[in-house]
């Protein structure tokens, strides 16, 4: 098959220019890369460890993301300018503490800051401390405790482990017997793995993704985008790591994103620095639009996902320039997003996110990029034979670009629809809390 991206190609390494490692493998990745690759000051983008679409626009390197000493003899034998962390696995394990202590430039938490998204509990005992808003709530390690506790509240009721889990760590309990069942999961079995649970008020309205530059107490806010994490069409079926998303969002006004900007993003940057954890890279907010204002619904100590690939897309400023000047904490460029609007299609293996098979051939992307302003992000592709063939979950985010969403999503939808593959499902209805 030709090569049908419409990205920008590998770059050719220029002299005089930074050479990059992203870390990660993901859309999200792709997404990095692709903006990445838009700079002038960037001769040369290797990705570890990518996949095969990212691999038309970088050098994959076949390190994982959490062999983080590896990551770093490569960075320095490749003597790589900047290093960009994707995936939270690599910043809990310490990859900026690694890279920092080798001389290494990273931009990305260290792993006392990327505490934050790894407990749950430490993100609400540092919203509480400095009076952000969020859900009420209790933490337990006792079983008997936590039920007690749950038996005399509401439903439903929030349930957290207290721990990375891979987005499968929130339950909400409808009733009594599937919240003894879902502390029992996490209390008694230990089936994440040894932790807490950390209780919570549940909460309505409709959620947004707020994600910020910061550098220890400053905070630059990027466009905001709005994720849809079950499966199916009308917010149906189980959470997945996200079916597909947008940019802007026209239910969050400017009103909320300055309140969430000043009374949330903000106190948190500041509570950091005060705990000793000054934080530096992206700080993700889910947040949601409850009756009662914005509130806290979680923290990332990262890019979303697939938030970054409708948000970069819409961004004019050299992101270079921005990682660069938040890992030497040097005063940031202006940052400016583009009036467009974004929309994307996650294309996932029928199965997703419990077992499916791999290794279908994807045919018409040549197709589907021909339409216009359309990109398409690699998920979980691999190559066979020259051709893609799909090797994750989710496998490509196709995305839109247009003057309104409307636009945006009638040619994402048109892109989607020209991809064949025997294995893909996707939901049709990304958008629809805002389009008819
Ligand atoms: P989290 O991993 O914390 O983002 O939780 C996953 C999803 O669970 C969120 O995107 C929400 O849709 C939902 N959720 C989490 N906490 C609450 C809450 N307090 N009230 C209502 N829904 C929640
Ligand atoms: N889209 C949610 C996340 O990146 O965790």
């Amino acid at each position: 098959m030709q090569e049908f991206n419409n990205l920008h190609p590998v770059s050719a390494e220029g002299a005089g220019k930074a050479k990059v490692l992203v870390v990660g493998g993901g859309g999200r990745c792709h997404a990095i890369v692709d903006a990445l690759s838009r700079s002038e000051k960037v001769g040369k983008i290797y990705c570890a460890p990518g996949n095969a679409g990212i691999a038309a626009q970088a050098e994959c390197v076949p390190i994982k993301d959490t062999q983080v000493n590896e990551l770093k003899d490569f960075a320095l034998s490749e003597n790589i300018d900047m290093t960009v962390v994707g995936p939270e696995v690599a910043l809990a394990a310490g990859i900026v503490d690694v890279f920092s202590e080798a001389g290494l430039r990273i931009f990305g938490p260290t792993k006392a800051a990327a505490v934050i998204e790894s407990s749950k509990d430490f993100a609400k005992q540092l919203m509480a401390k400095y009076n952000v808003p969020t859900a009420a709530f209790r933490t337990f390690d006792d079983y008997a405790q936590a039920l007690e506790y749950v038996r005399n509240g509401s439903f439903p009721v929030v349930l957290k482990y207290d721990g990375l889990a891979a987005g499968k760590g929130v339950v909400i309990a409808e009733d009594l017997a599937q919240a003894e069942e879902t502390l029992k999961d996490m209390l008694l079995d230990d089936k994440f793995g040894k932790g807490r649970v950390v209780v919570e008020e549940f909460l309505t309205g409709p959620e947004f993704s707020f994600m910020c530059f910061v550098d220890g107490e400053k905070v630059w806010p990027m466009t905001v985008s709005q994720d849809h994490k079950r499966a199916f069409e009308g917010d149906k079926g189980p959470n997945t790591g996200g079916m597909g998303a947008y940019s802007p969002v026209p239910l969050i006004t400017d009103e909320d994103i300055e309140y969430s900007l000043e009374h949330i993003m903000k106190p948190v940057a500041a509570g950091m620095v005060a705990e000793g954890r000054p934080f530096k890279g992206v700080l993700y907010g889910g947040l949601m639009k409850t009756p009662q204002g914005v509130k806290v619904i979680e923290f990332n100590c990262r890019f979303g996902d697939p938030e970054t690939e409708v948000v970069l897309p819409r961004l004019e400023s050299d992101i270079y320039d921005i990682f660069s000047a938040i890992a030497d904490s040097t005063p940031v460029p202006e940052i400016r997003w583009s009036g467009k609007a974004t929309l994307g299609f996650v294309l996932a293996s029928k199965g997703y996110p419990g077992s499916y098979g791999k290794g279908y051939a994807i045919s018409g992307l040549d197709e589907a990029m021909s339409l216009g302003d359309v990109r398409i992000y690699h998920m979980g592709t691999a190559k066979k034979d020259g051709d893609y063939v799909t090797s994750g979950g989710r496998v490509l985010m196709v995305v839109g670009s247009g003057d309104d969403l409307k636009s945006a999503r009638d040619l994402a939808l048109r892109a989607a629809e020209c991809i064949r593959c025997d294995n893909f499902f996707y939901r049709k209805d990304i958008g629809w809390r805002v389009l008819k």
